[in-house]
């Protein structure tokens, strides 16, 4: 980072004596992270400026000058020639008196009716606003990621799993919506996290408002907010927003970690079912046989960062006195690592999922092993009259025969059936296969091939991709259904 250690003259050190001291100006700096702000800090300020020109606070000469000066410190930020001060402690103090260095007297007047108590919320607000919606793009290739995978193999039946062992079968596109579904509630979730985010905290000041005659409405419309916040005292020292944040982050890295672990599993040899793509695992410098699922474990091991960040800034909040304390300068490195955890998990993971191959020949012996239709027989049996308890019973000791036996219920013959329940008859092969074991659970929700067609259908539906440009952006929107 281009930076001076010069010793700074600080805005505030009208009332003090001594220099700060070395210690607390490196414990306190923020600058090394919180300069991520700058597009939005620099945003905020025109706005402000204009607003105070607006109701004749300053005057439009002054206003323009400030305008101007920020686009031009904008540019060398971006560039990267920009010199930071960490002794001007953050994003805020560096601008406004590299702005005043630039343009003198008019810099000196955009600091009117605000603080940077409004200031930093309403940075934190704008920048977050942005990138749930990035996260909010890259969580919909997941979910075209996740309908690709189910489309490419629509008819694969697999073992299903309750608490690890062999259930019944279902169809692949079946667990691939099962996440899709996951996914669909986690971009929910942030679309409301988004809407208590986008108000507008400038104009709260330090935390009791202004005497200036300000325009907050104006001010909210320049930055694209819906509305402003209600009250100053709140707006200065709320951060649930970024907590709210903090938990939906949390839970897509929950699901992700279990999209994680399924595919490591599933990439094991004692399951076998998939193959996952060369260019996302790595080898092992002793073993040359290796081929590990690197990817998937670092996003399964990422999630705990995230839930951490979440505990870290509940905590950070929990004993604070209104209004605004020191202490909340703490929420920017938890939002900050827990945005790029998640983006970065959410991308690798679509790439991951899109490039999946499973082993359709080995999952299609494996349907067959395992009495993974043992309750289709039950439900024949109840077809047939039998109380369900007692077909349950009637089946629980065909399947203890077989595995006396070393046999599959599919090696069974009528006879041996019928040793069992008379009532069983040749039908019962179709109902045995994993085939027929699917397609019988047409309910809806259901596995069965035409629920599942419908259910990817609308999937399918809805994350066709339009392009609105609110504000001139182009963003990807889920069509709403
Ligand atoms: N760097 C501070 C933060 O992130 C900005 C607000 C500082 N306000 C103050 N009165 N010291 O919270």
């Amino acid at each position: 980072m281009n930076e001076t250690k010069n010793p700074v003259k600080k805005p505030w050190s009208g009332r003090f004596q001594e220099a700060t001291n070395r210690l607390l100006e490196e414990f306190s700096a923020s600058i090394q992270y919180d300069r991520r702000l700058y597009r939005q800090d620099i945003a905020g300020s025109k706005a402000h400026a204009r607003m105070l020109a607006r109701q004749g606070i300053i005057s439009n000469r002054d206003a323009d000058a400030i305008v101007k000066g920020l686009t031009e410190i904008e540019e060398e930020i971006r560039s990267g020639d920009f010199v930071w001060k960490p002794g001007l402690e953050d994003i805020h103090m560096n601008i406004e008196q590299a702005l005043v260095e630039r343009i003198g007297e008019a810099g000196k007047r955009l600091h009117t009716g605000r603080s940077r108590n409004d200031q930093v919320a309403t940075d934190v607000r704008l920048y977050l606003r942005e990138e749930i919606d990035r996260l909010d793009s890259f969580l919909l290739g997941l979910q075209q990621a996740l309908l690709s995978q189910a489309r490419a193999h629509q008819d694969l039946v697999l073992p299903g799993y309750t608490h690890l062992q062999r259930a019944q079968p279902v169809l692949w596109p079946h667990h691939m919506l099962a996440y899709f579904e996951m996914f669909k509630r986690d971009r929910e979730r942030l679309r409301g996290c988004r809407k208590r985010t986008n108000v507008c905290p400038l104009g709260s000041a330090a935390l009791a408002g202004t005497g200036f005659p300000i325009d907050r409405m104006y001010v909210a419309r320049e930055l694209g907010f819906s509305g402003i916040t209600a009250n100053s005292i709140d707006a200065v020292s709320d951060r649930d927003f970024i907590i709210e944040f903090l938990a939906a982050a949390g839970i897509i890295m929950a699901h992700l970690s279990r999209l994680s672990e399924e595919l490591i599993l599933w990439a094991s040899s004692e399951f076998h079912f998939v193959d996952l793509p060369d260019s996302l695992c790595t080898g092992s410098s002793i073993m040359p046989q290796k081929k590990n699922p690197d990817a998937a474990e670092l996003v399964r091991g990422k999630a705990g960062r995230v839930y951490g960040h979440l505990f870290g800034l509940l905590t950070t909040i929990k004993g604070l006195p209104l209004a605004y304390n020191r202490d909340l300068q703490e929420d920017k490195e938890a939002l900050f690592d827990s945005i790029d955890t998640v983006c970065a998990s959410v991308e690798i993971m679509s790439v991951l999922v899109a490039n999946l191959a499973p082993r359709e020949g080995y999952i299609s012996k494996c349907v067959t092993q395992g009495f993974l239709t043992a309750t289709d027989l039950a439900d024949y049996l109840v077809g047939k009259g039998v109380p369900f308890r007692e077909a349950h019973s009637v089946v629980g000791k065909v399947v203890f025969h077989c595995l006396s036996q070393g046999k599959e219920l599919t090696d069974l013959g009528l006879d041996d059936l019928r040793a069992f329940s008379p009532l069983i008859n040749e039908d019962i092969f179709e109902v045995l296969s994993a085939e027929g074991s699917v397609k019988a659970r047409r309910c809806p929700g259901g596995t069965a091939p035409e629920r599942v067609a419908e259910a990817l259908a609308r999937a399918e539906e809805e994350v066709v991709t339009v392009h609105i440009p609110p504000g001139g952006r182009r963003r990807l929107q889920q069509k709403v259904v």
